[in-house]
C-alpha cells in the first residue's frame, strides 16, 4: 500500500471514491462505481452488509430506509428479496430501479481494473463477514494482486481478518473527537495489525500526521464533520494526508493536478 505517484513520479495522496461517485449517482450502486472507475480513482470505497442468506451486499446503512424503497434491517432479507427493491429513486428519477448489488457482482464487473477499499462491520455484534470476505477476495485473486484494502471501525473485525490473512492491508477507522485520543498505547495496539488509520478531517494537523507517520501508519481522512469538504480536502492534502475519502472526485483530482 503506497501513496500514488503522478506522471512526474511525485507522490500524491490516494483518491478514494467514498461509496462510489456518490455526488452524481446513488451511493454504492453500479452507476456510482462506474462513474468512479471512469474517473480513474485509486480506490472504490464501499460498505458491506450481510443478508439473511449470508450474502455480502454493498450498503452503508444497517436499514433499507434511506437508500431504497424497502424498510427495516438489511439482515432480515434474503438477497432475492433485496434485489426487488429500488435503490436509485431516492437519489433521482434517472436512477429508478437501480438494484442493490453484491460485492461479488462489483468484482465480476471490474476485476483488477480498479482497487477496492472495503469496510467491514460486526453483524449482530459477531464476526460473520470476515471469513467469506477473505475467501471471495482470495478466489478472485485480488489480495495477491494488491487490489484491496480493508477498513473497519471494529478492531475485532480487523484482528480477525489479520488472523485469516496477513497480507491484506488493514485500516483502523476511528471516531475520536480529540487528538488526545491518539495515545501511544492506542498506536502500539493498531500497529499490530493495521497499516493505516482513518479519521475525521477536523482532527488533522501536521503534528498528528507526523506522529502517525513516525509510527509507520498511513493517514486516511473522511469529512463527516466538515462544513466545507472541499476546503478541508485542500487543507488535509497540504498537511500530508495519504488518502481522502472524497465525495467530490473531480474536485479532488483537480487538487492533485495543481499541487
Ligand atoms: O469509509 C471511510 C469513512 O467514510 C467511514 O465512514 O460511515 O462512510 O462508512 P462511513
Amino acid at each position: 500500500l503506497a501513496v500514488s505517484a503522478d506522471k512526474k513520479g511525485k507522490t500524491r495522496p490516494e483518491v478514494i471514491a467514498h461509496r462510489g461517485a456518490d455526488d452524481r449517482a446513488p451511493e454504492e450502486t453500479m452507476p456510482a462505481f462506474k462513474l468512479a472507475v471512469e474517473d480513474k480513482v485509486d480506490y472504490l470505497e464501499m460498505d458491506l452488509r450481510q443478508t439473511k442468506d449470508n450474502k455480502l451486499v454493498l450498503m452503508h446503512d444497517s436499514t433499507l430506509n434511506r437508500t431504497t424503497n424497502g424498510k427495516g434491517d438489511v439482515s432480515r432479507y434474503t438477497l432475492k428479496q433485496l434485489k426487488k427493491l429500488d435503490a436509485g429513486s431516492w437519489f433521482s428519477k434517472k436512477y429508478k430501479n437501480e438494484r442493490i448489488i453484491t460485492l461479488e457482482e462489483l468484482i465480476n464487473r471490474y476485476g483488477s481494473k480498479t482497487k477496492y477499499f472495503i469496510e467491514t462491520r460486526l453483524v449482530d455484534n459477531k464476526l460473520k463477514m470476515e471469513e467469506p470476505l477473505i475467501k471471495l477476495l482470495y478466489k478472485k485473486g485480488l489480495i495477491k494482486k494488491k487490489k484491496v484494502v480493508i477498513e473497519s471501525f471494529s478492531a475485532m473485525s480487523l484482528q480477525e481478518i489479520h488472523k485469516l490473512n496477513k497480507s491484506v492491508p488493514l485500516v483502523q477507522l476511528t471516531l475520536f473527537k480529540s487528538k488526545k485520543d491518539f495515545t501511544n498505547k492506542n498506536i502500539k495496539e493498531w500497529k499490530k495489525y493495521a497499516v493505516g488509520i482513518g479519521l475525521d478531517s477536523s482532527l488533522i494537523d501536521k503534528q498528528l500526521i507526523k506522529k502517525l507517520h513516525q509510527n509507520n501508519l498511513k493517514v486516511y481522512v473522511f469529512f463527516f464533520n466538515a462544513k466545507n469538504e472541499k476546503s478541508e480536502q485542500k487543507r488535509v492534502i497540504n498537511v500530508g494526508a495519504d488518502g481522502v475519502f472524497t465525495n467530490h472526485i473531480n474536485y479532488t483530482k483537480s487538487l492533485m493536478k495543481s499541487s
